[in-house]
């Protein structure tokens, strides 16, 4: 598992992710719902994943454009796959922390992805210097004392044979930022306006098992084969109880970008 979620984004099982992470869409509306759009703004929906929460933003935009970042190429492709039809649609496989565009963006929308990147002072200012001084950002991640569950049960599990082998010591693959820190962050990276909070929510996925393997041990898919991964998969389940919810914290952000002159 990375200990450095920000060296390089993991690729994602982007099927399986789409299919069940229905609680991060079913979220998504209220943040959705922050951004100030006319309707024919350009947005950057960043970390756009299999393009779920994508098409939702797409339909705030019956005359603008969405491009959708992410650092899965296997997200990016589903998110093609999906919505690449459309022409007021591009997706790129990029590494939000060093986001390149031809252009300034009228804003930019994040669901379920800051939490995966470790360096959100270089992050902010990657996200700050793609929009347009007076633009938005309005996003939600995890937030300090996310999955607080899970955590523990990684922390045990990943400490046993034969998982610790393959994981050494346990580091958390997430950062579960507070408000505090972050609004002083995006201050800092050029921002004004600047409000962030946590929200307590508890997720009830029609597929507990699926959805805990796509969202949280995306990164252990990469290192782990199918019969080690099945076996660490069935672990964790154990040591949770066999949970059918997941006790979530969310950390909302809404920002503008500042006139240089400011
Ligand atoms: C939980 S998914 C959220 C997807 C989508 N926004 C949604 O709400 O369903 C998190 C996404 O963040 C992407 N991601 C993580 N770190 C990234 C980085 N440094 N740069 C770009 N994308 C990243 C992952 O590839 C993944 O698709």
């Amino acid at each position: 598992m990375s200990s450095e979620p920000e060296s390089r984004p993991a690729d994602w099982e982007a099927d399986k992710y789409s299919r069940t992470a229905t609680p991060q869409r079913e979220w998504s509306e209220a943040v959705l719902g922050r951004l100030v759009l006319n309707g024919d703004e350009t947005v950057v929906d960043a970390g756009c994943g299999s393009g779920n929460v994508t098409e939702d933003l797409l339909a705030k935009l019956p005359n603008g454009r969405v491009i959708g970042i992410d650092g899965s190429p296997s997200m990016v492709e589903e998110a093609t796959s999906r919505l690449g039809d459309d022409p007021r649609t591009s997706f790129q496989c990029q590494d939000l922390t060093g986001l390149e565009l031809e252009e300034q963006v009228d804003a930019i929308f994040s669901n379920a992805t800051f939490h995966w990147i470790g360096d959100h002072e270089k992050l902010f200012g990657s996200l700050a210097a793609a929009t347009r001084p007076g633009g938005q950002l309005v996003a939600q991640c995890g937030g300090r004392g996310n999955v607080a569950e899970v955590t523990a049960a990684l922390a045990v599990v990943n400490a046993e044979q034969p998982f610790a082998g393959v994981f050494g010591e346990f580091e958390e693959p997430w950062n579960f930022a507070g408000p505090e820190e972050t609004e002083i962050r995006l201050v800092a990276a050029g921002y004004e306006d600047v409000e962030c909070w946590l929200e307590e929510r508890v997720a009830h996925p029609e597929d507990p098992r699926g959805f805990f393997e796509a969202s949280f041990l995306a990164p252990a898919r990469e290192v782990l084969d199918d019969e080690q991964f099945t076996a660490y998969a069935d672990r964790l389940m154990a040591e949770l109880g066999e949970p059918t919810t997941f006790n979530y914290v969310r950390l909302n952000m809404t920002a503008k970008r500042k006139y240089e002159n400011e």
